[in-house]
């Protein structure tokens, strides 16, 4: 008979095999990279600019290649479809593209943020009332509750985004994928947001993001890819990833402040630590361990 059935956490929803990108004006944007996403899991993407992440993440509903052509190798399959041989409207409906510019997510089109978070469901044709449950949902998950007859181009930045959010959360896409969702809020906005996605990631929602806020990340990603030039550096558990201290100073990225300074201080005081921290709380608990056996 065989174990056909995949257990849940075990089936893999974003597959890239070898996968190579050219824009028409620009050469090896993406060369050949691999990784695989399961349902549920968070991905982080870091990297230094140009390194090619947004490209990435606009492969994976397909705006790669189809509106922006170039040359395309390899396989990328999102949620079963292979990105080549579907539209980006067919990917849309399983993958949520949140991008860092709040406004221009806005269609402009609408008058209150209850239509705007309506109107991509709307465009599918879905019936009325399945609209207003999906609507009212993905307003409550973003927290934007009592804001539902105001006019989207009355939020602040961190509301604007969540409003993106919204949007995309009432497709009810397989895959959420953000690319620098907090770059251009303020600490507040990011924040706001950032209580939003891993709220969502808590619910289970599959969800990849690209996010220089590397302290966030450790927070809340299952495993990073770290890009540089269109190749993958390093990519695995964050824990693994975000300790490769001078892997990734080589390249101007940050890592923690706690891994910086434990490592810092490994050195300096030649302390031989094999466990290096990615969050405060694990600090604190490396740090009270190693003050009780000194
Ligand atoms: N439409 C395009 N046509 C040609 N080249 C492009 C296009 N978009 C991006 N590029 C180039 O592709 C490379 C990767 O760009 P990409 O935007 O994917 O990088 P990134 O990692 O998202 O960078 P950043 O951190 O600045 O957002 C860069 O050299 C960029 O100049
Ligand atoms: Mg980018």
């Amino acid at each position: 008979m065989g174990n056909e059935t995949k257990k849940a956490g075990e089936e893999n929803v974003v597959v890239v095999e070898n996968y190579s990108y050219s824009y028409p004006t620009k050469k090896n944007v993406i060369q050949n990279i691999s990784f695989t996403v399961k349902k549920g899991e968070v991905l982080g993407i870091i990297g230094p600019n140009g390194a090619g992440k947004s490209t990435l993440c606009k492969t994976l509903n397909g705006l790669v290649p189809h509106f922006y052509g170039g040359f395309f190798g390899g396989n990328v399959t999102v949620a079963g479809m292979e990105v080549l041989k579907h539209t980006t409207a067919e990917l849309s409906t399983k993958v949520g593209l949140v991008f860092q510019d709040p406004e221009s997510q806005i269609s402009g089109m609408m008058m209150t943020v209850w239509e705007e978070v309506g109107f991509g469901l709307s465009m599918l044709g879905f019936p009325r009332e399945e609209v207003d449950e999906r609507v009212n949902d993905a307003i409550k998950k973003v927290g934007l509750e009592g804001l539902e007859k105001r006019s989207p181009f009355e939020l602040s930045g961190g509301q604007q985004q969540r409003l993106a959010i919204a949007t995309v959360l009432a497709i009810k896409p397989e895959i959420m994928v953000l690319d620098e969702p907090t770059a251009q809020l303020d600490p507040i906005g990011k924040y706001e947001v950032f209580k939003v996605i891993e709220d969502l990631t808590l619910e289970g929602l599959t969800t990849i993001v690209v996010e220089h806020e590397i302290e966030e990340l450790a927070h809340f990603a299952d495993n990073i890819i770290l890009l540089h030039e269109g190749k993958i550096l390093s990519y695995g558990k964050a824990k693994k990833v975000l300790t490769e201290v001078e892997k990734l100073k080589a390249i101007g990225e940050d890592p923690p402040s706690v891994t910086e300074l434990t490592y810092l201080l490994d050195k300096e005081l030649d302390l031989s630590l094999v466990n290096y921290p990615i969050t405060l709380d694990e600090a604190i608990k490396i740090y009270k361990e190693l003050m009780v056996s000194s």
